[in-house]
């Protein structure tokens, strides 16, 4: 190969890099504008729970959450084993194998990651307000959406106990509904503001 052919090879090589770069960008527009028809559609505010372990491991205490009520770093601390065995007053430890497919679970569709209206609402997280584990209930967004409940319909409705009770007065919250006209609170009825 002569220099002057050389180099024009080099070229070729740099322009089909750059098309195949081009190409991939225009692949990745598409994909959001897939995803972003698909929230628009979708009735329902969060994903379902699609892992069976997931439901039945954390789902016997109270409802299994949506994994988009948190976000991503929020579900690994949860299921840190030292998050499991001190959780918000009880032990809910588990098997490594159990332990590793729930996190990852959580994590790869936490709020941060799946998209979606409200979920988005939900990707930020602290701490819990006591040093302890995130919650659900203490994200800022939650917190503005509930101020306006009375005690006497939460902590001292028998009924209810806590607002960590999602589906006490959310009748769609197992769908991933939170939408106000699903709401009926025992002993109280539905919401009007
Ligand atoms: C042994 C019973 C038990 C099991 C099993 C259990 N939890 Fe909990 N969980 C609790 C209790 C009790 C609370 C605190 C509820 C309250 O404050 O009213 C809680 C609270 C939570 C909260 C915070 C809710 C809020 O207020 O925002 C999350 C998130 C959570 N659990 C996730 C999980 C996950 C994930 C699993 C499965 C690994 C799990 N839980 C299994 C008992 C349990
Ligand atoms: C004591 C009953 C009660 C409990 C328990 C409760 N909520 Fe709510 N929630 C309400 C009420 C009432 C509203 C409507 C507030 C308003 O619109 O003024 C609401 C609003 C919401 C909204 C906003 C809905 C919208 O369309 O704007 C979301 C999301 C939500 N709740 C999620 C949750 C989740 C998740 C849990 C559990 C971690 C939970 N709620 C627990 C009563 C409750």
């Amino acid at each position: 190969m002569n220099h002057h052919k050389q180099i024009l090879s080099i070229l070729a090589v740099g322009l089909f890099t750059l098309g195949a770069a081009g190409m991939a960008f225009g692949e990745d527009d598409d994909d959001d504008d897939d995803r972003r028809d698909k929230r628009s559609q979708s009735r329902a505010d969060f994903a379902l729970v699609t892992n069976a372990a997931y439901g039945e491991e954390c789902g016997s205490c109270h409802m299994a959450y949506q994994p988009g009520l948190l976000p991503a770093r929020a579900w690994t601390a949860i299921m840190s084993p030292d998050g499991l065995s001190n959780h918000y007053g009880d032990d809910a430890s588990l098997t490594d194998e159990l332990r590793n497919e729930i996190s990852a679970y959580l994590t790869a569709n936490g709020a941060d990651r799946s998209g979606g209206k409200r979920a988005s609402k939900f990707a930020e997280s602290r701490a819990g307000a006591d040093g302890g584990l995130p919650r659900i209930s203490e994200n800022p967004y939650f917190v503005k959406e509930h101020d306006e409940i009375p005690a006497r319909l939460i902590k001292d409705n028998p009924d209810v106990g806590s607002l960590s009770k999602c589906n006490a007065c959310h009748r769609g919250a197992a769908e991933g509904d939170y939408s106000e006209r699903q709401i009926n609170i025992p002993g109280h009825g539905p919401w009007e503001d």
